[in-house]
């Protein structure tokens, strides 16, 4: 193979992500090589600071602080874009793409915000984008729904998609570590974004789950149409009720088919703990997809960290270099371009439901909850409250109420929430979480 013959790429970032790819690239030059059908070499990097030292930077790369460098060269053909949030990220990205570069990126905040705009673009200049590395980490999951299960009408999705809160999770309960604790690991591990906020808010989860639903079911659904609640306001008693019950609580995300109408959540959920999505722990991310034709398939795996996510942008290159790319960025667009379906209001939302109250230790209590309940049409399926001493001086005068209820929608329990925080004899916050079936 002559020189003419090789890929030649910029990495625009090389941090965790960055790194990881630099290392599987220099680690795996000639497997690349057989597989992309010619050397992939990286000769040029863009990074915020010259100053810091770079794990995995070959000796031979040109490093800069400008954009303008990798724009300007006529020999780079693929910019991998490494970059997390939107500024500078989506200004880079339109550079790129207007100056003829091809763009792999692993930022879903980034194609969820400006997805639509940078497709335009690349396919208005004939250019292409890569973003396996989006969604679900290491986990083939958008090649699964662009191109292994496009014979199928997807029927639901349903995932566990950000690994720094299954992460915090997992070790809070099995480990019996703080909130604090167990998050500061996820980012030195490199799970966690570098705003962990979008992590434990829920906001990075369903940011994924609305790139996915875009590729699944051919509709945008922005953030704001569904409900969205992260990990930051459990406990870990939460977490232990649950499993004394039965349950395990993970962030699950939730896109699916209802009448023709659009179901979609992402939320804390307590899940049967023998079913395989309760089982999905650490940094790992699960996708459960439901075809018509293929009926039920699971893809899980690490969803976050260095050398799995280097893996997915890797295949994202060597795809390139093949020309696989084209041909399913080009399906990609049409299926984006297909009408969108209707979302279901997120009041209409129809689950089972775990309800927990901290609450005054006296006569009543429980019959006023009770009659919240039954007033806004919810029927409860349990009631558990563990015995209280009789003892006037062991009694703290508070008492923990745990409703699991039946089927009921967002809407009722909207409103009994409302009703109950007004009742004297609810102590502090209460919490509320669907229970999957
Ligand atoms: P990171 O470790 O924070 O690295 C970010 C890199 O971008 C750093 O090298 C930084 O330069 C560079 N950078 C930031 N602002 C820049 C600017 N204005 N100009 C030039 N370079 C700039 O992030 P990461 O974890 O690798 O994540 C990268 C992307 O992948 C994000 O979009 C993230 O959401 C996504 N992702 C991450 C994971 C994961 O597990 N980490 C998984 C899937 C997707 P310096 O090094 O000089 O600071
Ligand atoms: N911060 C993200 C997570 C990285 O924890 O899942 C993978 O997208």
């Amino acid at each position: 193979m002559t020189n003419r013959e090789e890929l030649n790429i910029a990495l625009i970032g090389f941090g965790t992500v960055g790194s990881g790819v630099a290392r599987i690239l220099s680690t795996q030059a000639e497997n690349i090589a057989v597989r992309a059908g010619r050397p992939v070499r990286l000769r040029r990097v863009v990074v915020r600071d010259l100053c810091k030292s770079r794990e995995h930077l070959p000796a031979d790369v040109t490093v800069s602080t400008d954009l303008q460098d990798v724009i300007s060269d006529p020999e780079i053909q693929l910019a991998v874009q490494l970059i997390g949030g939107t500024d500078p990220a989506f200004d880079y990205m339109t550079r790129l793409l207007a100056a003829g570069k091809d763009v792999v990126t692993a930022n879903k905040a980034l194609l969820y915000l400006h997805g639509e705009t940078l497709f335009r673009q690349a396919s208005d200049q004939q250019r292409t984008i890569g973003f396996e590395a989006a969604v679900a980490g290491g986990i083939p999951i958008v090649s699964a729904v662009t191109q292994a299960l496009t014979g199928n009408q997807i029927l639901s999705l349903e995932a566990i998609l950000n690994g720094t809160s299954n992460f915090i999770l997992t070790h809070m309960l099995d480990d019996d570590k703080t909130y604090d604790d167990v998050l500061k690991e996820a980012q030195s591990l490199g799970y966690a974004e570098a705003d962990p906020a979008m992590d434990v808010d829920g906001t990075d989860a369903a940011q994924k789950l609305s790139i996915l639903t875009q590729l699944a079911f051919s509709t945008r659904v922005p953030l704001e149409s569904f409900v969205k609640q992260g990990i930051d306001g459990l406990e870990l008693l939460d977490l232990q009720v649950a499993s004394d019950l039965g349950y395990k609580i993970k962030l699950l995300a939730t896109s699916r088919l209802n009448d023709d109408q659009l179901e979609m959540s992402v939320q804390p959920t307590l899940i049967r703990a023998d079913r395989e999505i309760a089982k999905t722990d650490g940094a790992d991310n699960i996708v459960a997809v439901r075809g018509d034709a293929v009926g039920m398939t699971r893809f899980s795996g690490a969803g976050a960290g260095q050398l799995p996510t280097a893996s997915a942008v890797v295949a994202d290159i060597i795809d390139y270099a093949t020309g696989r790319t084209a041909v399913t960025f080009e399906s990609v667009l049409r299926t984006l371009a297909q009408p969108d379906r209707t979302v279901q209001p997120p009041g209409e939302l129809s689950r089972r439901c775990y309800l927990r109250f901290t609450v005054d230790d006296r006569p009543h209590v429980l019959a006023d909850v009770a009659d919240v309940l039954g007033r806004n049409g919810i029927s409860i399926s349990s009631v558990h409250q563990e015995e209280t001493s009789d003892d006037s001086a062991a009694r703290n005068g508070s008492a923990r109420l745990v409703i699991m209820t039946h089927r009921t929608t967002e809407g009722n329990l909207r409103a009994a929430d409302k009703e109950i925080g007004q009742l004297s004899s609810i102590q502090g916050t209460s919490i509320r979480l669907p229970v999957a079936d």
